[in-house]
């Protein structure tokens, strides 16, 4: 007799304050026996410790070291850790893997549901993403009538940031870390720099907001980012 497979859930947990868990997402939080997360190789974090106080003693957890490193590909620790949780979906273990903000949202969940969204029953339950939870955290409205969005990594070469940012509208560069003077560079350039807005640790009880001029650039975590709202052009 065969047995049914688990169901591998990509559980967007929202930012950082454990009030922005969904109902569905704790409900399936809750339920699973098998709780997965990205760790850093050095052991920290950040997304267990979100929903830690809703975890049950019971529940399996995985931890899944990946390197979040510019040199080193990841792709192969993805490899291990589709592995691991194959090995629980097979046994007819349902497994969520904790993501932070919205799972298909730069998030390192979109790896894992490539390699085995199309051998096992996979569900993305959609959370908060930092970008959105960043808006209400900084008090500005972000878009208005047919202002366009864009979202990018300050990660991308100076050049792409700058062609990119001078026909926004509106933007979030988010994965700032040690990438904020790229940055800062680029917008001083394009005369944005009034009106960007920093944020770290949106939501968590550590978040700091602080004027750009006041960034010590060695300090920027890299669970920070920079929005710049749309101008209200029209009003009607
Ligand atoms: C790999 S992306 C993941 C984005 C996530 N899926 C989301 O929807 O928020 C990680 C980047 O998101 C931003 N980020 C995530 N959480 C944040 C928070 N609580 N406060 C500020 N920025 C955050 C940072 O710029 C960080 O480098």
């Amino acid at each position: 007799m065969t047995h049914e497979t688990g169901r591998l859930y990509g559980l967007g947990i929202g930012p950082g304050d454990p009030e922005l868990l969904t109902l569905k997402a704790y409900r399936i939080l809750r339920s699973v026996p098998v709780i997965a997360y990205p760790t850093m190789e050095n052991g920290k974090v950040l997304a267990r410790a979100i929903v830690a106080d809703f975890l049950r003693p019971e529940q399996i957890e995985v931890p899944m070291p990946l390197p979040f490193s510019p040199v080193r590909s990841s792709q192969p620790y993805y490899d291990i850790a589709a592995e691991k949780l194959a090995e629980h979906l097979s046994a007819g273990r349902d497994v969520a893997v904790l993501c932070e903000g919205e799972p298909f949202l730069y998030g390192s969940f979109m790896y894992l549901f490539n390699r085995l969204s199309s051998k096992f029953q996979t569900e993305v339950v959609p959370g908060i993403s930092s970008t959105m939870a960043s808006a209400a955290a900084l008090g500005v409205p972000l878009t208005y009538r047919n202002d366009v969005l864009s979202i990018m990594p300050a990660t991308l070469e100076a050049d792409i940031l700058r062609d990119r940012l001078a026909v926004a509208d509106a933007a979030v560069i988010i994965k700032l870390g040690r990438h904020f003077s790229k940055v800062r560079d680029v917008l001083s350039e394009l005369g944005l720099l009034s009106r960007s807005l920093y944020i770290e640790r949106a939501t968590m009880p550590n978040q700091r907001i602080v004027p750009i001029a006041d960034i010590d650039a060695a300090d920027v975590p890299y669970w920070a980012l920079i929005m710049i709202p749309s101008l209200q052009t029209s009003v009607t």
